[in-house]
Order: C-alpha cells, then structure tokens, then sequence
C-alpha cells in the first residue's frame, strides 16, 4: 500500500496543471462593510492617482475608476471580481514592477505604495481592510495628492 503513495503523489503533480480552469464564481453584491472600505480607502486612491486617466475627462483602456460602479464594470477588461484577486487585471498591473512598461500608475506618476497597494488586495481578496492598513493607505493617498511628480517620461 505504502508504495504507492508516490505514484499517486506524481499522478496529483501530473494532473494539475491540465486540470480545467474552475468556474468563474457568480459575482456577489457587495456587503455595506465593503462598500464603506471602498468609499474610505479605494475611492480616494483611485481618485488620488487614477482617475486623471480613468475617470470623466480620460478613460484610457476604456476603463473608469471614479465611481464603485464604474470599477465593478472594467474597461477593456474586467478590472477584478471580489474574491479573485488572482484573476485581477487592476491588481496584476499595480503589482507589477516599476520597470514594466505595463505598470499602473505608469512610470510618470506616483506609484501605490505597498501598503496601497496591500489594502486594495484585501479589499479584492473580499477581506475587511484592517484598520492600521486602512489608515497607513489613506495617509500615503494624501501624501501622494501633495507630492511632486516624478520626472515625466523623457519624450520619444
Ligand atoms: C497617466 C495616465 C494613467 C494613469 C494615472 C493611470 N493609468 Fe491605467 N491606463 C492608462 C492607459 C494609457 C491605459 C491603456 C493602455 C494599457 O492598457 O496599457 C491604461 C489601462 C489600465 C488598465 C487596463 C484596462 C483594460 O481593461 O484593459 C487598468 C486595470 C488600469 N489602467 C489601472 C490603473 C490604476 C489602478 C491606476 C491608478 C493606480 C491607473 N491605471 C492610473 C493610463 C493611466
């Protein structure tokens, strides 16, 4: 019996990687501590170093990022669903490095800090935002409203 535990374990290795992709979820409506995380730590980082591109007078990549429900329909693509902060088109680029041509905010503007960019992974992830994590967001957000720009991108 025992000799085959490794022939199962390399059969498990072997299968996962073809294995089907799951279901996506059905989306959930957001539950009002959520909505007030984004109200109180999203919003205004969105609003802070997004929205000057994703938002009424810009909408690059057809994306909009003024409003929850703007956020919640995507651009292009969609931008994440609550509960797959895996999947998330919004969290894969602010994660990217700040070499990576794709990276948002692009080069020319402030980056999210880490505990930004922590925060909006939980919201994503669909986990209260902890209240120190919340509160270091929300003060590196005005940081970044009152901060110069980093030197804009040298013109080709
Ligand atoms: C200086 C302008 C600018 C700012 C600021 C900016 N973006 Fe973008 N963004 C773009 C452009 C241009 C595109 C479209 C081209 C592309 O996909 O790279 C884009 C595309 C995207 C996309 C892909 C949209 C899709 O559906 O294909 C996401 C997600 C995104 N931005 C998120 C963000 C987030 C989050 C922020 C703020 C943290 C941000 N962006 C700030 C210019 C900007």
């Amino acid at each position: 019996m025992r000799s085959l535990l490794p022939l199962l374990l390399a059969a498990c290795a072997f299968a996962a990687p073809t294995a089907p992709k799951k279901k996506p979820e059905p989306v959930k409506p957001l539950t009002p501590a959520q909505k007030a995380d984004y109200a109180k730590v999203v919003q205004p980082m969105f609003d802070a170093q997004c929205v000057s591109c994703h938002g009424p007078k810009k909408e690059k990549g057809k994306l909009r990022l003024d409003t929850l429900e703007a956020t919640l329909k995507g651009g292009k693509n969609l931008a994440f669903v609550i509960g797959q902060p895996n999947d998330s088109m919004l969290l894969a680029r602010v994660f990217l490095g700040r070499t990576a041509g794709d990276v948002m905010p692009p080069k020319e503007e402030h980056p999210l800090t880490e505990k930004q960019k922590e925060a909006l992974y939980a919201f994503v992830e669909g986990q209260p935002i902890p209240d120190e994590l919340a509160k270091a967001a929300i003060a590196d957000t005005k940081k970044a409203l009152t901060a110069p720009k980093p030197a804009p991108k040298p013109k080709k």
